[in-house]
């Protein structure tokens, strides 16, 4: 019998339209263009503003531009998982706005939380549905308002993040295309390094957390830029050893979009060439949960069918992980 595999048979993005740029930074923070630009390889990143609008604003808008593209109907779909770092409500699941919100009548649905590493736990979780034969059509959503939980006042952070949402269909294939290895991983000693200290049930909001400002992300940027780099190296070059790949085999990296430096040691220690690498930092900065659908979105006219694509992110508790995956559709031939 054929082996089922998960294939991507559809993507989408979604970011809303206010662009907040490193000029702008300069008014609010002490910072500047050129710093943040070396340091990080950010210019610009997207910020949801109006009242009322969280993570399914954006989730269901990346979902339903996805059904239009891939012709689908909302009644097709099986599954919903939203992976977010910054869901509407601590309950219910963003998942299950975003379904209602576009009409997913015979879908359930449900949120993961891996912090950056959540759209590459949530993609394999979701290819296993797929896999046992037992659903059709699963859609993997990536969505986040980072903008919701970044501190305006420090410098370190509200640089990095901005907001948005990308999401995949998964569907299965029986040609030899889709996702065909992962490796996943997670440290919660990493817990103190990338953090949002207040708002959850080990200190609850109150007065005092807010006037702190701990309900906003707090993180030890320097150590956890050595734990990144080492760790999203390492992992894609495990997962391209279980799988004989060489970098010369690879047509992209597909890597989660924290800061360039980061990008730039992963790929040579994959021994690629930046050609190679889909980069749109510059100008979404760091989406956590949206930042690998937002690539593929972004560099989909590139891909064709066949392509090796390997993945590697990592993120807050800490999460990181790999995974490879064979591209199965020209992109060339969908409109965006
Ligand atoms: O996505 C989830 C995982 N997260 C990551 O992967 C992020 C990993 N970390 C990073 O990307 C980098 O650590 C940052 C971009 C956050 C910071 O860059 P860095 O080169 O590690 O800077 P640093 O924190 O070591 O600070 C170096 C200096 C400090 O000044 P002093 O103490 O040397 O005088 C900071 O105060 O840079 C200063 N600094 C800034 N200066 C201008 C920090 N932020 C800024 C800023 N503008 N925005």
């Amino acid at each position: 019998m054929t082996k089922i595999k998960a294939a991507i048979t559809g993507i989408n993005g979604y970011v809303p339209d206010y662009i907040l740029t490193n000029k702008e930074l300069e008014t609010i923070v002490d910072t500047t263009d050129e710093w943040i630009t070396t340091r990080t390889g950010i210019k610009e990143r997207r910020i949801l503003k109006g009242e009322g609008m969280g993570t399914s604003h954006l989730g269901a808008r990346a979902v339903q531009g996805l059904l239009e593209k891939t012709n689908t109907r909302p009644e097709e779909i099986d599954l919903l998982i939203c992976s977010t770092t910054t869901p509407d409500f601590v309950f219910p699941a963003s998942g299950n706005i975003i379904s209602d919100m576009v009409g997913l009548k015979n879908a359930f649905s449900y949120d993961m939380q891996a912090a950056c590493s959540g759209f590459l736990y949530a993609m394999s979780t979701g290819s296993q549905f797929i896999e046992t034969g037992r659903y059709k059509k699963v859609v993997v959503v990536g969505a986040d308002k980072m903008s919701s939980i970044v501190d305006y006042k420090d410098r370190s952070t509200c640089i990095i993040f901005g907001d948005g949402a990308g999401a995949a269909l998964l569907e299965p294939d029986t040609e030899g295309y889709g996702l065909m290895d992962f490796v996943l991983k997670s440290d919660g000693s990493g817990v103190n390094y990338l953090v949002q200290k207040a708002g959850g049930s080990r200190r609850p909001p109150s007065i005092e957390t807010v006037t702190n400002r701990e309900h906003y992300i707090y993180q030890e940027g320097a150590s956890v830029f050595k734990f990144a780099v080492t760790n999203m190296a390492d992992v894609a070059a495990e997962v391209m050893e279980r799988n004989r790949l060489t970098g010369d085999m690879i047509n992209w990296l597909c890597p989660h979009q924290a800061n360039k430096r980061i990008i730039d040691a992963t790929a040579q220690r994959m021994g690629i060439g930046e050609e190679k690498v889909m980069i749109n930092i510059h100008k979404y900065g760091n989406t956590t949960n949206a930042t690998l659908p937002l690539a593929l979105w972004d560099y989909e006219q590139m891909l064709r069918k066949g392509d090796n694509i390997v993945f590697a992110a990592f993120g807050g508790g800490f999460t990181w992980g790999a995974a490879y995956l064979k591209w199965a559709y020209d992109g060339d031939k969908v409109s965006r």
